[in-house]
């Protein structure tokens, strides 16, 4: 257990964070932040009435600043737009870079030391934000985005072939977006490899409805995004560096060179463990792949371009 974990966003992607972080014990404190006066004090309250029930000795704390948060082990940031129907990630990028930077320059103010998990819209490129603006080290800035697209992938395939999703292991790798690269030379099931089990053709439609994954629950619910899902991801993150467990996570990672790329952020294999980022992992690709990991990085260097931090 760490002392403090803040939560940056009282929307639905953060309330929720906020609410399974308290449950799972992960910090003695969870601070809930928002510029919305009232909303974060108001669920944090309503959660932390909760604990009676649930049993758990998290205190949930919200608040519109950040005096709270100092000193933070991990921060955790939801803050920003979410999509409406028909509009991409890339579409929420001056409002949510203008939103991630504000926050991320109170991070570095009141807790230089914190690991920042970013979840905000477009991730990649959210990501690059915080870290610019806090000057932090690649290990200590990390994007929740493959836990996420890979959950998906994975609950997908066990539906179609009728089997528990914990026999699934998958990676899904690159930006977040339709791009993304599930990797299905390194899907099996229990260790057997996927194309044993199932016929390409419904393969590809799986990943393709993977990779459209966020925009199908956007254009069920007509008035934002998903929550369930990408909280439950990001809490799997900090719960990897609370517990210092050396997971091998997919995340957004800033690259140096791995996989032929440098100077972005990009998801690939990571160890999360107590210093955050302790390792990306570089495994081979077949040459679709390796195609597929280059689009989509270009697909993130292109709003990146545009981006003034
Ligand atoms: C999604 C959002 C969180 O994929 O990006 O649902």
């Amino acid at each position: 257990m760490v002392n403090t974990i803040t939560v940056v966003g009282a929307g639905n992607v953060g309330a929720t964070t906020a609410q399974r972080l308290a449950e799972k014990e992960l910090s003695r404190r969870v601070v809930l932040v928002d510029i919305v006066e009232g909303v974060p004090q108001g669920k944090g309250l309503d959660q932390w009435q909760t604990a009676p029930i649930e049993g758990f000795d998290s205190r949930v704390i919200g608040t519109n600043g950040y005096e709270e948060t100092t000193g933070s082990d991990i921060v955790i940031i939801t803050a920003g737009i979410a999509r409406k129907p028909g509009m991409s990630r890339d579409d929420l990028m001056n409002t949510n870079a203008g939103i991630v930077k504000a926050v991320s320059e109170q991070v570095a103010k009141t807790s230089p030391g914190a690991i920042v998990i970013v979840v905000s819209n477009p991730l990649d490129v959210m990501c690059h934000v915080a870290k610019a603006v806090t000057g932090f080290p690649r290990e200590r800035v990390l994007g929740m985005a493959g836990v996420l697209d890979t959950a998906r992938y994975r609950a997908f395939l066990a539906e179609a072939l009728d089997v528990s999703v914990r026999d699934i292991q998958a990676m899904v790798l690159g930006g977040h977006g339709d791009t993304m690269v599930p990797l299905i030379s390194y899907t099996t099931v229990s260790g057997i490899p996927i194309t044993q089990l199932m016929p390409r053709e419904q393969l590809d439609r799986i990943v393709a409805r993977t990779r459209t994954g966020g925009a199908e629950i956007v254009s069920l619910l007509k008035t934002g995004s998903a929550y369930y899902a990408p909280s439950a991801a990001a809490v799997q993150m900090a719960e990897a560096v609370v517990g210092d467990q050396k997971r091998i996570l997919p995340c957004s990672a800033w690259l140096e060179g791995e996989y032929g790329h440098s100077g972005l952020f990009l998801g690939v294999p990571c160890k999360l463990g107590r210093r955050g980022l302790e390792a990306i992992i570089e495994v081979e690709l077949t040459a679709d792949e390796r195609a597929a990991l280059a689009r989509s990085a270009d697909a993130v260097r292109e709003p990146m371009a545009a981006l003034t931090i």
